[in-house]
């Protein structure tokens, strides 16, 4: 296949408009097989990924090679698929460099949401010819022309290029494909110059080591052929080269242009760096500009309910994440819950798709803490990088050697029918927005006009229940994206707002349990988490207080009363099984009861604590 019959191409949409039914519909009409599944079909890992199934989304990326007649030429049409959430927006942008074209799809019966917006702009900043595609025409309520006009008004795009199909039904399909070919320009590159791959995903394979996917910008990768990693400067024999038909097939070689996989004795996954270069030993080449590594944004502790388990759930997550690496690892340990691994993902949705696969897969049980953000905590000498509450800084005044906390903030956008613009104002204040701002996407003003809400908030404001608060506000309407807006400085003003919060039991320290928090909303955290406290706490021998503190300061307090110990004393003689029985209970709980001072915790009280958030 030379460079000019080569189309490399991406679908690039909001969650659910459809762009797995349309890459299935496409394999489907050029091989005239119904694909199992055209995006993660070739990893045994992701056909089983119960998360991906019950929320329909997709979570890694993969691609798909097609052939396609059209005017007695035959074409290569290469599909690279890119995850549909915001917290994946990194692989979108690598999944793009292997790109010369896009085409945005969206919903017409839904128009222009969140993600679409964003997803149109790496595209436009790369450089991508992006073809719009309405999709969903079969269903009576899609409005194709105000969505046709949402698209002129948002991106400047002329009607007359966008495309209107089913890809449920077929219709169109064939036209999408006609408009890949005609309007997306071929890759470039010659099989005369040096090998120069560009390695933009990789996956792990039990039996072969690392498999990366690679993109061929010059040159020709033969099975055989001894590489360079210009990252590394490792060097390593290309075993297998293939393409993804959509399944992995071998193949001889991949020329400039083609995108295909190859396993080349990587052994840990690690060694694969996405935006990597790649060449043959005795030809070096320039690398290509890289890619940002995936920043970690939320982070939790992962311990096991059952302390015994520790060595077994490491071992679990370092599994998993050999198959997806954006995930960062640190052992921890807490007084509470004993030894746990502290992660850092890129956003929420990520860090509950990871809980449920070690759940799922690894058949792990785990207790998981409060998510939270990485704090910048400025010390006179240095800066330091907080992820864990228990390391946050828990006092300070103006002789403290604190001179000021930052935190992370994004660029959030919103869009909504008009009719919910309000409520949506009211949540983004709630939560310490800044810089609201809206535009209408529909020209004139219809009752179900839709409204592109952006403002700056906090991330920390929105790793909890920010996107379950937009949806029940919205009627499930609401569409939320947002990016990285860098690091701001917290109130410094009005001096420092942010703090740990701890809870007592019984005057000591919950590790935990520990959060950092804004001083707005002190006391509703505080006292949120004290009753709940108070909820699933068995009640001891003694009177036990519970508090939320900030530094000496008690923000909320809750008492638990004392109870009788014999739990087998309101049960009479003859009931002797039944006594039985309640001993054993208490001593199954007992194992699993953790001691903070001389309070007794069982350990499933963390579990309720923290999995009712
Ligand atoms: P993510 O992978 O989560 O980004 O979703 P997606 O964009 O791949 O969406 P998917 O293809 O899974 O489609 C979402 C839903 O819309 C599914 O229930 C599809 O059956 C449905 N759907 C997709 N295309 C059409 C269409 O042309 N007409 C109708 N009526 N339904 C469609």
């Amino acid at each position: 296949f030379p460079c000019e019959v080569i189309r490399n191409f991406s679908i690039i949409a909001h969650i659910d408009h459809g762009k797995s039914t349309l890459a299935d519909r496409s394999v489907q009409l050029l091989t005239g097989t119904i694909p199992r599944k055209v995006f993660g079909a070739n990893q045994q890992v992701l056909d089983k990924l119960k998360v991906e199934r019950e929320r329909g989304i997709t979570v890694k990326a993969q691609t798909a090679s097609m052939i396609y007649h059209s005017n007695r030429k035959k074409y290569l049409l290469n599909l690279i698929d890119t995850p549909g959430h915001v917290d994946f927006s990194w692989e979108v942008s690598r999944s793009l460099a292997a790109c010369q074209g896009a085409l945005l799809l969206v919903d017409a019966t839904q128009g222009v949401q969140a993600q679409s917006i964003s997803v149109f702009h790496i595209a436009k900043e790369r450089g991508l010819e992006i073809i719009p595609v309405l999709n969903k025409l079969d269903m009576p309520i899609a409005d194709p022309s105000r969505i046709t006009a949402q698209l002129q008004s948002m991106f400047g795009i002329n009607p007359a290029e966008v495309l209107q199909i089913s890809a449920k039904t077929g219709r169109g399909v064939e036209a999408v494909l006609q408009a890949v070919v005609e309007r997306i320009s071929p890759p470039s590159g010659s099989v005369h110059e040096p090998l120069k791959a560009l390695l933009f995903d990789s996956q792990y394979d039990r039996y072969r080591g690392v498999i990366s996917l690679v993109n061929i910008k010059g040159g020709v990768m033969r099975k055989g052929d001894r590489i360079v990693s210009c990252h590394t400067g490792k060097k390593y024999d290309v075993t297998e080269v293939g393409v993804m038909y959509p399944e992995e097939i071998p193949v001889t070689h991949l020329q400039p242009g083609q995108v295909g996989y190859i396993a080349c004795n990587m052994k840990e996954s690690t060694e694969a760096h996405v935006g990597d270069t790649l060449h043959q030993v005795n030809a070096p080449v320039d690398p290509m500009p890289g890619f940002q590594p995936a920043k970690a944004m939320v982070y939790a502790g992962v311990f096991p309910v059952d302390t015994s388990d520790f060595i077994k759930l490491e071992e679990s997550i370092r599994r998993l994440t050999l198959t997806d690496r954006s995930v960062t690892i640190q052992r921890e340990s807490s007084t509470a819950l004993g030894q746990g691994c502290r992660l850092g993902f890129l956003g929420t949705l990520h860090m509950d798709v990871f809980r449920q696969r070690l759940e799922d897969e690894y058949d792990a049980n785990i207790i998981v803490t409060a998510p939270t953000v990485p704090y910048k905590v400025i010390y006179r000498d240095q800066t330091v990088i907080v992820s864990n509450p228990t390391d946050f800084p828990d006092e300070w005044g103006p002789a403290s050697r604190v001179h000021g906390v930052q935190e992370p903030m994004v660029k959030a956008s919103i869009v909504v029918p008009e009719e919910y613009l309000g409520d949506m104002m009211d949540l983004c204040f709630s939560r310490r927005a800044d810089n609201l701002d809206h535009r209408y996407l529909d020209s004139g003003t219809s009752a179900s006009a839709r409204v592109m809400l952006t403002c700056t908030l906090p991330l920390s404001e929105i790793v909890t229940d920010f996107f379950d608060q937009l949806k029940s506000r919205s009627s499930g309407y609401a569409s939320f994206d947002y990016e990285d807006a860098g690091y701001k400085a917290s109130d410094l003003l009005l001096g420092l707002r942010i703090f740990q919060m701890t809870f007592l039991l019984n005057g000591k320290p919950v590790d935990a349990l520990a959060l950092v928090i804004h001083r707005s909303v002190e006391h509703k955290i505080g006292r949120t988490w004290v009753r709940k406290l108070h909820k699933v706490i068995p009640r001891q021998l003694f009177e036990v207080p519970i508090q939320a503190a900030i530094g000496k300061r008690i923000v909320a307090r809750e008492t638990l009363a004392a109870m009788r110990a014999d739990v087998t004393a309101g049960l009479y003689g003859g009931h002797y099984e039944r006594k039985l029985k309640h001993l054993e209970n208490q001593k199954e709980s007992k194992r699993r009861m953790k001691k903070i001072g001389n309070v007794d915790l069982p350990q499933d009280a963390f579990f309720d604590i923290l999995s009712t958030r």
